[in-house]
């Protein structure tokens, strides 16, 4: 399997398995610092998720495949923790959400989990939720009580929410700022000792962290239009100002080409300081 290099030059033909794992992200930060990094599959016209047959919103079924989530899982495999929204947690509990969180316990990612190890890190990520209501159910909560949860939220939050959610293997964080922001969740998660973030939520988290959270993007763009008036894109809302990436790599997915109509490319991003 593999994937064809357009950027940096000169093209080259790269195998897909180990073409993300290279870049051993959780090795990358200075001392005492924390990468932080995002990953979207998109359409050619920016849907990331839209409602399925029965009005839940999701990633759509003709989005996803299987090459796309390899890279999914080399990125998770690099992540001391992994960041996403209170909404996945609710979604999760209801039985409508996938189970994205642990790195693949399925035979073909066996090669991930030995890599962790291999490398000092535990088994799984911890796992950070962003949340202001602090509606999280418990039931969603033990499904990754294997590791440590740290739930993150404003200077404001109610008291008894956060007792409620003070259950055994669960902490609640709370910002300096009374909304959560991106230098203050790097900040947080940088005192606790993480090293490598890996934040898999949609765009309000993704506009939360982009306020000095964020290192880098990894997005791959699937070549096909799904059109549909109520969805998601990778980033939605109001921005102070606007981002500007610096393009780090680019990959053609060759292997879609020629088994699947369309194909997709594998795009990573620098976030640009603001000037
Ligand atoms: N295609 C892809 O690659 C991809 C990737 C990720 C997600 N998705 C899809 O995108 C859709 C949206 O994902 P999502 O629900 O994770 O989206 P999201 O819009 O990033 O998360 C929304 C939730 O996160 C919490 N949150 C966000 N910003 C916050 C802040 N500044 N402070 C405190 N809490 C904050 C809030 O929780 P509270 O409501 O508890 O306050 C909010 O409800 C889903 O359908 C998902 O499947 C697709």
């Amino acid at each position: 399997m593999t994937v064809l290099r357009l950027y940096p030059p000169p093209q080259r033909k790269m195998p897909l398995h180990g073409l993300y794992l290279a870049l051993r992200l959780h090795r990358r930060s200075q001392a005492g610092g924390l990468l932080i990094y995002a990953n979207y599959i998109a359409s050619l016209d920016g849907r990331i998720s839209l409602p399925d047959a029965h009005g839940e919103q999701g990633v759509p079924a003709t989005l996803a495949n299987k090459r796309d989530w390899r890279l999914y899982q080399e990125l998770a495999a690099q992540s001391d923790i992994m960041l996403t929204s209170a909404r996945y947690f609710r979604q999760l509990a209801r039985g409508k959400a996938q189970d994205l969180l642990p790195v693949g316990r399925e035979k073909e990612y066996a090669d991930l989990a030995a890599w962790r190890l291999d490398e000092g890190l535990q088994a799984q990520p911890d796992v950070a939720i962003l949340s202001r209501s602090l509606d999280i159910p418990q039931a969603a909560l033990e499904a990754v009580g294997d590791r440590k949860v740290l739930v993150l939220t404003g200077r404001d939050a109610d008291v008894r929410d956060i007792e409620r959610l003070t259950l055994p293997g669960v902490r609640v964080l709370q910002n300096e700022q009374f909304e959560l922001d991106g230098a203050g969740i790097r900040s947080m998660l940088a005192a606790e000792g993480y090293r490598s973030a890996y934040m898999i939520a949609g765009p309000e988290v993704h506009r939360t962290l982009l306020c000095g959270g964020l290192d880098l993007l990894f997005l791959t763009q699937r070549h096909r239009l799904l059109g549909g008036n109520d969805f998601s894109s990778i980033m939605q809302g109001q921005l102070e100002s606007s981002v500007d990436m610096e393009l780090q790599s680019l990959y053609l997915d060759e292997q879609a080409l020629l088994h699947e109509r369309g194909g997709q490319c594998f795009a990573c991003y620098a976030v640009m300081p603001g000037v």
